[in-house]
This record gives C-alpha cells, sequence and structure tokens, in this order.
C-alpha cells in the first residue's frame, strides 16, 4: 500500500472522465496539523472550468474509503486526514510480514550496475581520502540491491603507471629487501619520497623513470616481479584496513595494470575513426574548445591512466552488459571522467551516457583538508583504531559490565566514522572530529546505535499477544514515529535515484529522534498489557527499519552497548 497512490487512483475514479492520472497532484504539507495529506486544485480548476473549492467540494462528497478519517476544503486545497488506526495496523502487520525486506522494490530488475569504488592505490598507504569513495561506494550498492538490481563491485587499484616506473628505479638505487619487507608501505612511500626529492636536483632521473614504467609494460621479467611482490604487500595490508570497515568483498580487484593488454585496440580503434592526433609525438583526441584534449600515448610509447580507464570501460561494457556504470571518485577528477565520456561518446558509443561520475567533498579537519602534523596523508588504519580506542572509553565508562566490549567498541568506533561520512550531501565537503562523530547524542553512528540497542533491551518484555486495536489509543508521538516508518520505501527510491546515502543517513537520524520523543513521553511497559503490548510492537517494526537502515550504510547494530 501506497497512501499516496491509493488516494491519487480514488480521485482519478470519481474524475477519470475528464482527467489523467498525471494531472492529480497529492502533496505532503508542511505543517502536519492542517493534513496528512493535501490536493491542490489549482491546476484542475483549469481543464474542469470550475473553482477549486468547488472541485475541492465535489471529491470531498465522492470519497469513501475507511482510510479516510477526514475530508476537509480549505483555500482550494483537499485536505486529507487519514484513519490513523488502519494505517498503523497495516504498518505494522507489513513490517512483521516483510520483516528486513519492507523497502525493497524492482527498480532494476536484475539489471546490472558496475561499480567502480574504493580503489585505493598500490605502494601508498591506504589514506582518508579514499575513505569517502569507499562507504559510499558500499552504500550505493546496497541501496541498489535494495531496488532490485545486480551489482557488480569493482575495486579498480591503481598498480599501474610512471608512478611505479619510479617507484622501481628507486628501490633498486637505494632500497633494500630487509628493510622493505619489515614495513612495506612506509618504506615505499619513502623510496618514493626520495625519488621526487632527487629528481628536483637531477631532472634525468624522471626520464629513468618513465624507462621503467616502459619495461614494465613492455613485460620486462625482473621490474614485473618487483612490481607483484610491492602489489601483493600492499593487498595485504589493505585487506587489515578493509576488515575494520567491513567492508571486504569486491566481485573483482581488475586494477589499472589488467588493462595493459586490452588498450592497443582501443588506441586502434580511436586511429581508425579518425580521432587521434598527433602532438609533440604524443597521441591526444581533441574535445570541446574549452576542455583541455586527452592524452591517450605519451611520446614514449607509455600508456595513462585514461587510456586504461577506456579499456576498462570497453572490457565493463563487453562483459556485464551494464544499465549503468558508476564511478565513485572524488570531485578533483570530474575533468577526468568528463573527457572519458566525451572520448567515448565521439567513437560513437551511445552507451558513454551510462557512464556516471558519482563525485564527492574532501575530508577535512578544522576546515582543511586533513593531514598529520608532518603534513603526510593519514592513515585510515590509524584513523579507525583510534577511533576504536575511544569508543572503547566510552563503553568502560558507561557500561563496564558488557560482554565481548571490545567487538563493541569496533563496532562504535567504525560505525561513528562511518557515519559522519554519509551523513552529510556527498558533494558537500565534510568535517572530521572524532570526540564530536563519537559522542552518544546529536547525529552521530552511536546514536542510531544506542537507540536500537535500547529497543532491544525493551523487546525482552514482548509476551506476543494480539492486540485489540479498538482499545488502542493513538497520541502524536506514536503516530509520528510509525507514519515515518511508512515513509521508508520511498527513501530508498529516492537515495538510488540521487545516488546520495544521505538521504537515508538522515532518514534514520530522524526515525531514531522520533523514536527517542516517544520513548520519552510515556512508559512503554506498564501494566495495561494491551497497550504495552502495542508499544513493544512499535518498538519492534523501529528496530526492523534502524537495523535494516544501518545494514544498507555498512554500519553494524550491537544489541547492547
Ligand atoms: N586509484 C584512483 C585514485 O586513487 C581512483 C580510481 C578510480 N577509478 C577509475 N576507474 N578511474 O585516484
Amino acid at each position: 500500500m501506497n497512501l499516496k497512490q491509493i488516494i491519487k487512483d480514488d480521485i482519478y475514479n470519481i474524475l477519470s472522465d475528464s482527467l489523467s492520472r498525471e494531472d492529480i497532484l497529492i502533496e505532503n504539507p508542511k505543517d502536519r496539523k492542517m493534513a496528512d495529506y493535501a490536493v491542490p486544485c489549482f491546476s484542475l480548476s483549469k481543464i474542469l472550468r470550475k473553482s477549486p473549492n468547488d472541485i475541492g467540494l465535489m471529491i470531498k462528497e465522492n470519497l469513501n474509503n475507511e482510510l479516510y478519517e477526514s475530508v476537509d476544503v480549505i483555500n482550494g486545497y483537499l485536505n486529507i486526514f487519514v484513519n490513523k488506526k488502519k494505517v498503523i495496523e497495516y504498518i505494522i502487520n507489513k513490517l512483521k510480514e516483510e520483516k528486513e525486506e519492507y523497502g525493497s522494490n524492482n527498480m532494476g530488475n536484475n539489471k546490472t550496475i558496475v561499480m567502480d569504488y574504493s580503489s585505493p592505490n598500490i605502494a601508498k598507504p591506504f589514506g582518508v581520502g579514499h575513505l569517502r569513495s569507499t562507504v559510499i561506494g558500499n552504500a550505493i550498492k546496497n541501496i541498489s540491491e535494495k531496488c532490485g538490481y545486480e551489482v557488480v563491485s569493482i575495486n579498480h587499484l591503481g598498480d599501474w603507471g610512471t608512478q611505479f616506473g619510479k617507484l622501481i628505479y628507486a628501490y633498486k638505487e637505494w632500497g633494500n629487501e630487509d628493510v622493505v619487507r619489515n614495513n612495506p608501505i612506509d618504506e615505499l612511500k619513502k623510496l618514493y619520497v626520495k625519488f621526487h626529492k632527487e629528481a628536483e636536483l637531477n631532472p634525468e632521473l624522471e626520464d629513468e623513470g618513465r624507462a621503467y614504467f616502459k619495461k614494465l609494460e613492455d613485460g620486462d621479467e625482473e621490474s614485473l616481479k618487483i612490481w607483484e611482490w610491492f602489489k601483493a604487500e600492499s593487498l595485504k595490508e589493505f585487506a587489515g584496513t578493509y576488515n575494520l570497515l567491513g567492508i571486504n568483498k569486491f566481485d573483482s580487484y581488475n586494477g589499472e595494470a589488467f588493462y595493459n593488454d586490452k588498450m592497443e585496440p582501443v588506441i586502434r580503434e580511436l586511429d581508425e575513426k579518425n580521432l587521434l592526433e598527433l602532438s609533440d609525438g604524443a597521441y591526444i583526441v581533441r574535445l570541446t574548445d574549452d576542455m583541455p584534449p586527452a592524452l591517450i600515448k605519451r611520446s614514449d610509447g607509455a600508456t595513462l591512466y585514461i587510456t586504461r580507464d577506456l579499456a576498462a570501460a570497453f572490457y565493463r561494457k563487453k562483459n556485464y552488459n551494464f544499465e549503468e556504470a558508476l564511478y565513485v571518485v572524488g570531485n578533483e577528477q570530474t575533468l577526468h571522467f568528463t573527457q572519458l565520456k566525451l572520448v567515448l561518446d565521439k567513437m560513437g558509443y551511445e552507451w558513454s551516457k551510462d557512464i556516471k561520475h558519482i563525485s564527492f567533498g574532501m575530508i577535512l579537519q578544522d576546515g582543511k583538508k586533513m593531514s598529520t602534523r608532518q603534513g603526510k596523508n593519514v592513515k585510515l588504519h590509524d584513523v579507525l583504531v583510534e577511533a576504536i580506542e575511544l569508543a572503547n572509553e566510552y563503553i568502560k565508562e558507561r557500561s563496564p559490565e558488557l560482554e565481548n566490549s571490545n567487538e563493541v567498541a569496533r563496532q562504535i568506533g567504525v560505525g561513528a566514522v562511518i557515519f559522519n561520512d554519509l551523513k552529510n550531501y556527498r558533494t558537500s565537503d565534510i568535517e572530521f572530529n572524532l570526540k564530536d562523530i563519537l559522542k552518544f547524542e546529536g547525529e552521530t553512528g552511536p546514536y542510531i546505535q544506542y537507540t536500537n540497542a535500547r529497543i532491544n533491551s525493551l523487546l525482552n518484555h514482548k509476551q506476543n499477544v494480539n492486540i485489540d486495536y479498538n482499545k488502542i489509543i493513538i497520541n502524536e508521538y506514536t503516530w509520528n514515529l510509525v507514519f515515518k516508518l511508512y515513509s521508508f520505501p520511498e527513501i530508498i527510491i529516492r537515495a538510488k535515484e540521487k545516488y546520495d546515502p544521505s538521504e537515508l543517513s538522515k532518514y534514520i537520524i530522524d526515525l531514531a529522534q522520533d523514536f527517542n520523543k516517544f520513548y520519552g513521553n510515556e512508559k512503554i511497559i506498564d501494566d495495561d498489557i494491551n497497550a504495552t503490548e502495542f508499544r513493544l510492537v512499535i518498538c519492534e517494526i523501529v528496530s526492523i527499519v534502524l537495523e535494516e537502515g544501518m545494514r544498507i550504510l555498512g554500519i553494524e547494530a550491537p544489541k547492547q552497548m
């Protein structure tokens, strides 16, 4: 049941001679004291050649359905209050039956969405910069699946490119195997930094680096071996971070290197379509006047990031026949993805329109890009560990008796970091302040988890008796809360359409707040068995939606905390 649809159908049945369904608008009034739903009759006035009030009155006279409590016409609006008991009973039954399936829809009809997200760079620390792509991507994946799409998740590892030539050169020149083995990522980072310092004094090094990358591309055995080793070490380290986040399954880890032998046909096709242009020894594709051309091949023959992304787009279209291909990557790569789409478009592929850059803002600390005191990238792993430690301190203070407190601390700490990332519009920059995001009040992950854990302990009192709805009295808090649950399916659709998990995060916060108002306003458990059971059932269905919302966002829901 969708109340708006029902109202629409009822009105349409009255006016079907002169109107089409699309002419009928159903609004949610800002002021819910006026109505649950309002139907503006102004636009109908032209079609029916009657005043809005007369139209309203005519509909009112003919409307009859036990779901409507009252219907009024005021200032050209038809204001409808629904029969709250009937609606509540309906929602309770629906949620008890569908449980965590509630809110699912079949918009996707099993069509495939390819999602490229997380995608950290090999031989570099997994920094906070990749946190956003990882958690936003994961949430959009879950939202899409909830909408009936088949999702292929791809971790497009940054494991190819000139930087690896430089790194191999640096390792061979200044590196030591044992030192690197002991602490791979930090040591490789040092070598990479050293390369750039030295190259400032001695620019020929840049050529050395490029030459090594060329060797890699040409399959030089020694270079490949070193590269494979670096990659394996990186993946080991990344796995630790993914495990903490609870996001550790991608359908594919085919990164940039995977496309090394798949670029030639693309370059040939560009050439055949007369799109390739020689410029200072390099091959480029000219795009629009106000955009730099896409650099496809360097003068030394080495390929580029976009060349590999072109090959990847073809590979994905061919192998997954996607309906949409989403790339969850920061704002700073907008030009890259605009160019990628344009090149495909120029090649004549109409599916270039299905390639979508799902961009997002930066993580800021005190208004500046987040970095350590030395100005280096902050490792995500370190941030998560710190959040977990802080959560552990809170637990020791608040509930020293808690069983498996370490596991709960991980759920709270990590959940706090994830929720902070997802609660603002995707495209906004976000502030990161560990103390704030771990607060148990306000718009935080712990607040939601705590609300849900509180519900969970209440549910121990449930007796599973049948509720007599005739004896139930519904107050404002109860109605607001249950009515909130009613809009969950719409929120899922909106989150999918906007590719924005914050639609859901904001909803979950509202729901938790509405629950706490309900909880603060009345005693849940008293001597009235029927009323107590009713309130507990409401607790139960709120928890179903809270937990499902958290699951979609990638946040765990501890039963006790
Ligand atoms: N590794 C890249 C980076 O960290 C992100 C890759 C995004 N995906 C893609 N197909 N380009 O900047």
